[in-house]
């Protein structure tokens, strides 16, 4: 069991800056998946925990150990990448067991570790089978398989479950969620796909550009994004930005004004920041499924007490029985409303949205950084 961390890393590849100042502290047997957008430095990280790379500034450590200048093989890692070539001549028992026969490890102790991951991972019944008989899923458990035997102090994953088809996928990031439970070992996992960070990590890091964006839990990232990147990327459909946002006063309230749109009232909690910042270029933001047709909301009262609202027009309707998806325009400006299949909703018309001013958000529109 070890803890890994990055301190104040950077990585360079001919003259670019790929990784930029990273520091993160992942826990012993903690969950941390590294998000972002293909290219942000997420392979270059792991691949420097694995020692498949150097840094070329600050310190990695393992454990207590600094492992800069470690070779791979004695750093106790395990790692399963994207492309999980197995050896097509080999059993699955074989392939899982080739890692240890390389170090030697007594005969004895193979077949015991191999078939406690078969247990662990539903191989039992194809360990004779070559993996041209097995599933996509089966292989990719095989894969895992060759990992689980090492029983290294720290497993690595980048992007393991991207050659897999949807449900398949969904299926696996259940089971590795599982494994991580069983095996209690810390494990940092690499992704471009924010649902499976949401679902899988203790804790997040969000990567763009090689900087970190933010750090935390799931929720944490959901409801406080630092950043215009972080509300953008995580939550699907994405958050809406409106630009051009005022900060002022109506009805003696403290409300974000959107001209020509509408106006939302700021939560009393934020009312401090949101003046101070007044002066600055600001976006609102709002997820989809924080706007509601402004009519089943009203439904109990009238419509005077709809203090946050805005106007929209409905270009197309996604009904998908639980729920529409709505694209709108408003203010010249492309957003999209997940709206009770209830809501009175027709391509072409007009719509009045209630805004949950709980749930609102506003950004400096120059650094993108969060007012709240
Ligand atoms: N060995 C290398 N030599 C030069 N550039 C590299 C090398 N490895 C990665 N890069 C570059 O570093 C950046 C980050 O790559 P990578 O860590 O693989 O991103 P991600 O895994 O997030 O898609 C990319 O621009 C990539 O082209
Ligand atoms: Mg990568």
């Amino acid at each position: 069991m070890a803890q890994v961390r990055f301190d104040h890393v950077y990585k360079t590849f001919n003259k670019v800056e790929v990784v930029h100042d990273i520091s993160i502290d992942v826990k012993d047997k903690e969950f941390l998946v590294l998000v972002g957008p293909s290219g942000c430095g997420k392979s270059t990280c792991l691949r420097m925990i694995a020692g498949l790379e150097e840094p070329t500034e600050g310190e990695i450590y393992i454990g207590d150990r600094v492992v800069n200048g470690v070779d791979p093989k004695d750093r106790d890692i395990a790692m399963v990448f994207q492309n999980y070539a197995l050896y097509p001549h080999m059993t699955v028992f074989d392939n899982m067991a080739f890692g240890l026969k390389l170090r030697h490890f007594p005969k004895d102790q193979i077949k015991k570790r191999v078939e406690e991951a078969a247990e662990i991972l539903g191989l039992q019944p194809f360990l004779k089978r070559k993996p041209k008989e097995l599933s996509g899923g089966q292989r990719q458990r095989v894969a895992l398989g060759r990992a689980i035997v090492r029983e290294a102090q720290v497993f690595l994953m980048d992007e393991p479950l991207s050659n897999l088809d949807a449900k398949l996928r969904v299926a696996t990031r259940a089971e590795i969620i599982k494994l991580h439970q069983r095996i209690q070992t810390t494990m940092v996992y690499v992704t471009h796909d924010q649902v499976e960070a949401m679902t899988m990590g203790d804790r997040i890091a969000v990567l763009n550009g090689g900087v970190i964006q933010q750090l935390g839990a799931p929720q944490e990232l959901y409801d406080h994004p630092a950043n215009i990147f972080v509300a953008g990327f995580i939550g699907s459909p994405a958050m809406n930005f409106i630009p051009g946002a005022k900060v002022g006063t109506v009805d003696g309230r403290t409300s974000v004004i959107l001209e020509g749109i509408g106006k939302v009232e700021v939560p009393q909690i934020y009312e401090e920041r949101a003046r101070a910042a007044a002066d600055r270029n600001l976006t609102f933001g709002i997820r989809p499924v924080h706007l509601e047709d402004v009519n089943l909301v009203s439904a109990n009262s009238n419509h005077g007490d709809i203090r946050s609202a805005i106007d929209a027009s409905v270009d197309v309707v996604e009904n998908l029985g639980n729920e529409l998806q709505v694209y709108l325009t408003t203010g010249g400006k492309n957003i999209v409303a997940t709206l009770d299949p209830r809501a009175h909703v027709t391509a072409g018309n007009k719509i009045r949205l209630f805004v949950d001013s709980d749930q609102i958000h506003l950004f400096d529109t120059d650094t993108g950084e969060a007012i709240f």
